[in-house]
Parts: C-alpha cells; structure tokens; sequence
C-alpha cells in the first residue's frame, strides 16, 4: 500500500515513523515532509495548504490512503476533495472540522447535546465584548474564535488583563481574522488531560490518555504555545474518572455529530479539564494531537495502518487496539523567542546520535541548508523516551535532550513530573 501523509512536524514524523513498521505498507510518501521524515519517506515539496497540488499528486501517484496532519487542510476542505476524486484519505470533512475551525461551532454543539464545558459568551463587536468585561469576574479565559496555532487563548488572572488580550485580538488582530470575534469563557480549574480517539463514526476506538504542558516555563508559567511536552499513561487518573470522561466528552461528541448530520471520521482530540464537578471540554481538535501523538504512537503496539484504513472503509469494529504498559514521555525543544516569533536559523548539533533503542527524536521545525542541520521554526524537536516507568523514561528523555543543542534551545525540566508526584483523583 502507498501511503501519503501531510504535514511537516513532528506528529507527521510519528504517523510515518508507525506507518513504516506496518508489513501492509509498501511506500511512504510525505508532503512537504522535514529533515527527520525524509530518512523514512520520500518527502514531496507541496505545502499542506495546497490542495489542488495534494490532489493531483494522490492521482498521478496512485496513493491509496492519504493521512492528514494539521487542522488547516482539514477546515479548508482537503478530505472533500480527496473524496470527490474517489480518493481514501482519513480525517474530517470541512463541515466537520468546524469542530475545531470555529470554537463557537463547538460550544454550540457542546450546549445543545448537554456535553459538560465551561460557560462561554461569544463577541463579535468590540465595543459590547469591553462592555461585558466590565461586570465579569476574573480569572477568565479569552480565546480567538478561529484557528490560531494553539497561541489564540489567554489565561487572564484580572480584567485588566483581559482587555488588554481583547483589544489586541479585536483592534489590532494579533491573530488576524481569527480573533476578530473573541469567545471570553469561564476558567476551569483541574488536571488537563487529553484524549485522543478514532472513529469512524460509527465505531469509536479511544487511545489512553496523556498530559500535555501548554505553558513555555516549567510550572504551567508564561504564554501558551503548541504544546512543550506529553507523556503517558496518567497514573492520577483513575479508572472510573477516565470512563466518564469518554462517555461523556468523547463518545457524545461522535454522537452528536451523527445526530446534528454531520458524521466525524478520523481523530478527535478532546482536551478536558477534569474539575471538582467532573470532567470538562476545554476544546475538541479534529487531528492527532502534536505532541500527543509522539507519545502516543510509540506506545501503540498495534499496527496503524489497519486502523487508519478501516477508518476510512467505515469498517473500524474489526480492529483492536493494545497498548504498551510502559510510560512514554516526549519533551519538546523548541527555539529562542518562542511562542512569540522563533529566532532566525540556528545550526542544531546531536541530534542524529545514537541514543539506543528506548528514545526517538522525532523532527518539527528542522531543515538542511549545505548539509546542516538548523532549527526552522518555533517548535524544533520532539524527544521520546519510553521507560520502564515513567520516572526511568523521563531520566531517558531528558538524557538525550541535553545532548542535543542549538544557540536559544529553551525546554522545560518538568515533562511527566505531575504524575510522579500528583495525588490520585477518584
Ligand atoms: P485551547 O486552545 O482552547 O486548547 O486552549 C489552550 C490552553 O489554554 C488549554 O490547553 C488550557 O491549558 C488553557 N485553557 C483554555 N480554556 C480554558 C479554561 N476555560 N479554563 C482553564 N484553562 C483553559
Ligand atoms: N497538543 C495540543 C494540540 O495538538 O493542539
């Protein structure tokens, strides 16, 4: 089978690092790829954004099964076309992907089914949303309606604050035309977890959970970005916890697609909240999670490419999924000035060493100029380590992450530490 993945960061890098050890595939195709992919696949230079180019090389390729990365080709519309042209490809259709492309799509979903989320007030008008801050109570979240790169919410500890984020977003679009309308949203207080799961519509198959680490600075401190970090399992999470968080947030979000008729196929990422009150839906993402699909992947013992397939085929109840017990921690490193705008190419060193079996370095923002390699955007690389336990895999990846430098590398030290020392929530 010929594969096309898209998408160029580390999570693509993962898909494709799984995909190559399934016997079902043949060839690995990936567009526009990095350094890191091009030792698996044949990296093909058209942008995801391309998706006339995508489509014409599906055809004149013969791909049998295209698998889609980020958001943006998904909202723009790729699975559409691919499907027009009798191509298999996994992931959302564009209606579908508003689930992620639109957060009040979403919250308005969440509000008709009864799925449990912070309370969210929606502006469109500048001057109505300051009026509603004035009587508003902080802590509060302001978010950017659209698509925004993970970067499009703020955390606002006073109201002060929160005007401040508002007047940027509205007045002087930071975020361009997706913080145009600004969604203000009760803050919700808990353990964040994230969990992935496929579907065809139809069958749902939920991954184990993992924990992200939004903030750049250790303790959860500074701006929001992509994310700096994940590992799995969650020890703090208990059983009965995590069932209500499926049933509740995932399962009934597949649902409700279905009911609202506008079936979801591929990977829905439900990031929760799990309060005092139970489990919350900070946010739903249409793909695999980045970096959550590092750590996920490498503890999937399953082969990927029948899971992806029979998604597409609708045929996802004749497949199982089985996990490896041990813990995977991916710490992510990422260039100077980031989340703000990255610091200009830098040469990264250790990076192709030998770390031994147990750790992966999956490629993000990378690129070769004469043969050298340099850091080519915020996030750069993604370290994994898998460990007997979760304190032997972060020793693991954090080894192999201070051998690996580049001028303004910034890490945080504590990836996995929460579920060290966290208590249990039942
Ligand atoms: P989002 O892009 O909506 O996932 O938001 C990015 C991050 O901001 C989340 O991963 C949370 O850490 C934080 N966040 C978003 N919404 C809330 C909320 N309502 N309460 C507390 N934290 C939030
Ligand atoms: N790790 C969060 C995301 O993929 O959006």
């Amino acid at each position: 089978m010929k594969v096309l993945v898209i998408g160029g960061g580390a999570r693509e890098h993962a898909l494709i690092w799984k995909l190559k050890q399934s016997p079902e595939v043949t060839k690995i195709f990936c567009a526009p790829g990095n350094p890191g992919i091009a030792s698996l696949a044949e990296c093909v230079d058209i942008p995801v954004k391309e998706l006339a180019k995508l489509v014409r090389f599906a055809l004149d390729s013969a791909i049998d099964l295209t698998v889609v990365g980020p958001e943006d080709p998904l909202v723009a519309g790729i699975v559409d076309l691919f499907q027009r042209n009798d191509l298999r490809i996994f992931g959302p259709t564009a209606r579908a992907a508003q689930l992620e492309g639109s957060k009040t799509y979403s919250k308005e979903l969440m509000l008709r089914h009864n799925i449990p989320t912070a309370t969210a007030r929606t502006f469109r008008d500048y001057d109505v949303a300051m009026q509603y801050l004035r009587t508003a109570q902080a802590p509060i979240v302001v978010k950017a309606d659209g698509l925004a790169a993970g970067k499009g919410v703020s955390v606002c500890k006073t109201i002060e604050e929160a005007r401040e984020v508002t007047r940027k977003m509205m007045r002087d679009e930071m975020h361009g035309k997706s913080g145009t309308t600004v969604v203000f949203e009760e803050f919700l207080e808990g353990e964040e977890i994230s969990i992935l799961a496929i579907t065809d519509g139809h069958t749902i198959v939920p991954f184990e959970p993992a924990q992200d680490h939004k903030s750049i600075f250790d303790g959860n401190k500074g701006p929001n970005t992509g994310g700096m970090g994940t590992y799995s399992p969650l020890p703090q999470i208990e059983a009965s916890i995590l069932e209500e968080a499926e049933r509740e947030c995932v399962f009934q979000a597949i649902h409700a697609m279905n009911r609202d008729g506008v079936p979801f196929s591929g990977c829905l990422f439900a990031g929760l909240m799990i309060t005092e009150d139970g489990p919350k839906v900070i946010e739903y993402n249409v793909r695999f999670g980045d970096p959550e699909a590092e750590t996920m992947l490498r503890r999937l013992k399953s082969d990927l490419f029948p899971l992806l397939w029979h998604t597409t085929a609708g045929t996802l109840d004749q497949c199982s999924i089985e996990w490896d017990p041990r813990p995977v921690v991916t710490v992510i490193l990422a260039s100077g000035g980031y989340p703000g705008k990255p610091n200009p190419p830098t040469q990264i060193k250790g990076a192709d060493a030998d770390f031994g079996p147990d750790v992966v370095v999956f490629h993000a923002g990378t690129k070769l100029v004469d043969g050298k390699l340099m850091t080519a955007g915020g996030r750069v690389l993604a370290v994994s380590a898998i460990g007997d336990d979760l304190e032997a895999a972060r020793v693991k990846a954090y080894a192999a992450a201070d051998k690996i430098d580049f001028a303004g590398k910034q890490m945080r030290r504590d990836i996995g530490a929460r579920g060290l020392t966290a208590t249990r929530i039942e």
